[in-house]
């Protein structure tokens, strides 16, 4: 007997979601990254909790080996207006450099060595390999999957870095990844930023957006507020922390898809398909798909 995880509200018609149905195979699933009746599983800066974040090998190891359905890129902009991946507006926390993106080329930055602090901040999972590793690029990470992966991007403080949407945009058009180009779902964008979606939204109508949300805004969540935000995202990414079984409800009533940040332990994540929602954020990927398998067998 498969175990229901959540409740789905279509169109009025109420939707019983199982793992019967979330774990179709696997050729299926690839074509139903949109569907709110599927569960996918976000590689949040890659296999962050194993490898140095935003990095190659980290991408790598989340999509070969875990098995994660998205890589999540989070992008800065360097001083000559090269979108690349990193979390923080600053190289500190994740190379040997110090300074300000913005205030750097990307020669520069292709200088510094971001695997290092891993080894050292985490040394039950340091390897010799991940030193020295370098920052990508945006165009170097879609050079390397093109359309045998699934991009799931956030615009990083995008008020620090005008253009960057148009950036993003070209940058998909390059590659053949624009959303007439992809199958639906294939690429996501995610900000916290209203602003940049909207912007987004204008240059390609078609891609879908995600609202990013800390806990206390998706505490105090209304349905007027849920009303605005589905004029233009077709889901939300709150911090997990904010979500209770009520208001994960009022969200997927409306058939909004809802992917959670960044749910790293087993029991969180349980709990958090037990109240339905269609995906997390997550830096074991593998813990995430070993919790999804469990629950099918309960
Ligand atoms: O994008 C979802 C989640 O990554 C948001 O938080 O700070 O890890 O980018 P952050
Ligand atoms: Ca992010």
């Amino acid at each position: 007997m498969m175990k229901q995880i959540g409740v789905t509200v279509l169109t009025g018609a109420i939707v019983a979601t199982s793992f019967g149905s979330i774990d179709a195979s696997a050729h299926q699933q690839k074509h139903r990254l949109l569907d709110p009746d599927r569960v996918v599983n976000i590689a949040h800066r890659g296999a962050s909790g194993y490898a140095p974040e935003h990095t190659m090998t980290a991408y790598q190891l989340s999509h070969k080996k875990l098995k994660a359905d998205y890589i999540e890129i989070d992008l800065q902009m360097t001083k000559d207006g090269k979108l690349i991946a990193m979390h923080d507006e600053t190289v500190d926390r994740t190379t040997n450099g110090t300074g300000a993106v913005k205030d750097k080329t990307l020669a520069e930055i292709k200088r510094l060595d971001a695997g290092s602090w891993f080894n050292t901040a985490n040394p039950e999972y340091a390897k010799a390999e991940y030193k020295g590793l370098r920052v990508p690029t945006l165009d170097e990470i879609f050079d390397t999957y093109g359309k045998h992966a699934n991009y799931y991007i956030e615009t990083k403080s995008p008020e620090v870095y005008p253009g960057m949407e148009e950036k993003l945009l070209k940058t998909l058009q390059r590659h053949g990844l624009s959303s007439d180009r992809v199958k639906p779902g294939q690429v996501m964008i995610q900000s916290f930023s209203q602003e940049s979606l909207l912007k987004v939204k204008q240059l390609d109508a078609r891609l879908p957006l995600v609202q990013l949300m800390d806990a206390a805004t998706v505490k105090a969540m209304t349905p007027e507020a849920l009303d605005q935000l589905q004029t233009y995202a077709v889901g939300l990414g709150p911090s997990f922390k904010g979500l209770t079984r009520e208001n994960t409800a009022m969200i997927r009533e409306r058939g909004l898809l809802l992917h959670p940040y960044t749910v790293n332990e087993k029991a969180d994540m349980e709990r958090m398909l037990e109240y339905g929602v269609t995906g997390v954020f997550t830096n074991y990927a593998d813990r995430f798909n070993e919790v999804m398998r469990e629950m099918k067998k309960k």
